[in-house]
């Protein structure tokens, strides 16, 4: 029977031939004349999966909300709805720019943004929303850009851990006026840290690349001709020789992600009171992180179980706190966001792990939780 020798850990990147092969090319050659050989060729494979116009390549999954946000012109007064239970980040970006974060309830199944609490929380300062693709499932796009249409909203999709979930037929990103990607080191795709912005809007797009460069406006021949105070949110050639050689295998790193689930659920669906994030039926779920969720009576409470689950060498996190019960805003009453926060867990689901692993893992927690 399977026993770990060290901490089976909750996140690790696919790292093959590929990426080393694009990389020391990048290393070696990707300068000067071929400064952003791998640059290009990322966007455009990249706008070509998500089926978006455009693509542009940042430095960070935040620094590409916030350059959308500004793109959109998206300031002081202004508001953004966006869902209680997310990564900081999201409201960090609407915060940066001087407009006020709204936050509002999840759905207890998808744990993304309630549809049915966005039109309560319209009033006339309202800008955009910002659905987020939580843990990689994808929010129901359908009924937001409904929304969005009837009250003349933007749409910034946060799909930061979401790389290649779908939304009814189409890919998440590829709905609002901006979609949002991350490939920081813990997601499924990887370049170490960096973004990615999608848009099927040129001048959008141009924006983006203009904001995220210094606020750089070639002018007369002088590349250096600035009309904006910008930011430096660029990546390095370097990174997107290996989000390249990722993406390259995206439906591999996503089938292994499905199978990881598969195994969790085999093996815990049984469990009354456990609730698993399992895909609505209009999705299909990257499962970038398996999670559980503490809906009925357990001997020990999540954070006992965190606890325990590590004296077996197992490493968990506790689900994102509910983001407005931070210091920095007005908590709201969320409670579907309150208890999730609460009672959720995400699970190991990096690529390296095999059945035999999570197997350990689910004989653990039932063991635990006296199952
Ligand atoms: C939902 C969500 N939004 C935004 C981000 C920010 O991405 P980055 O870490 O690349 O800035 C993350 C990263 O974990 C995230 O999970």
């Amino acid at each position: 029977m399977f026993k770990p020798d060290k901490l089976i850990l909750t996140a690790g990147p696919s790292v093959t031939d590929l990426e080393l092969r694009y990389t020391s090319d990048a290393v070696k050659n990707g300068w000067n004349e071929n400064w952003n050989g791998y640059l290009n060729q990322f966007e455009s494979k990249f706008a070509e999966i998500i089926g978006a116009k455009y693509a542009v390549t940042t430095s960070s999954g935040t620094g590409a909300l916030h350059l959308s946000l500004l793109a959109l012109g998206i300031g002081e007064g202004d508001e953004v709805i966006l869902p209680d239970l997310t990564w900081v980040a999201t409201a960090h970006a609407i915060k940066y720019t001087g407009a006020n974060p709204v936050f509002i309830d999840v759905d207890p199944e998808t744990w993304t943004i309630d549809p049915d609490k966005i039109i309560p929380a319209i009033n006339k300062r309202t800008k955009a929303i910002m659905p987020v693709h939580l843990y990689g499932h994808p929010c129901n796009m359908e009924r937001i850009m409904n929304i969005a249409n009837e009250f003349n909203l933007y749409v910034v999709e946060d799909a930061a851990p979401a790389v290649g979930a779908m939304s009814g037929n189409k890919h998440v990103g590829s709905f609002g006026e901006f979609g949002v990607f991350s490939f920081q080191g813990a997601k499924m795709v990887v370049t170490g840290e960096g973004g990615m912005i999608c848009t099927n809007d040129k001048s959008l797009i141009d924006a983006v690349r203009r904001i995220g460069d210094h606020g750089r406006a070639p002018k007369e021949g002088n590349p250096f001709w600035i009309d904006c105070i910008g930011f430096k949110y660029k990546m390095s050639n370097i990174q997107a020789a290996f989000g390249l050689a990722q993406i390259e295998r995206l439906d591999e790193l996503i089938m292994k992600k499905r199978t990881i689930f598969g195994w969790y659920r085999d093996r815990l669906k049984d469990i009354d009171g456990l609730l698993l994030n399992t895909e609505a039926d209009w999705a299909k779920s990257i499962y970038w992180m398996p999670s559980i969720c503490f809906n009925g009576e357990f001997p020990i409470t999540r954070n006992q179980l965190i606890t325990a689950l590590k004296a077996d060498l197992i490493d968990t996190r506790p689900v994102f706190p509910k983001v407005s019960v931070m210091k920095m805003w007005n908590e709201q009453d969320n409670p579907i966001a309150t208890h999730i926060s609460k009672n959720a867990l995400n699970l190991p689901g990096g690529h390296n792990l095999s059945e035999e692993i999570v197997d350990y893992i689910c004989r653990s927690i039932k063991l635990h939780l006296n199952k």
